[in-house]
């Protein structure tokens, strides 16, 4: 599944980039060496990103 469509970023992109530490939106952007164009996922980016620190807190 994309979550980003303008950069063709998968969810397993997004997750790889979490599990390599990124904690921000541009820093999901930068370990996949893409930047945001419309910003539509960046909601949808922001949400796994607060999923992984809700994880992180358990
Ligand atoms: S869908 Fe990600 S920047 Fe457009």
């Amino acid at each position: 599944m994309r979550v980003c469509l303008c950069n063709d970023l998968s969810v397993q992109a997004v997750e790889g980039a979490l599990g390599a530490g990124a904690r921000r939106v541009a820093e999901i952007f930068r370990r996949n060496a893409c930047a945001p164009v419309c910003g539509q996922c960046v909601e949808a980016i922001r949400t796994m990103l607060d999923r992984a620190r809700e994880d992180e807190e358990e």
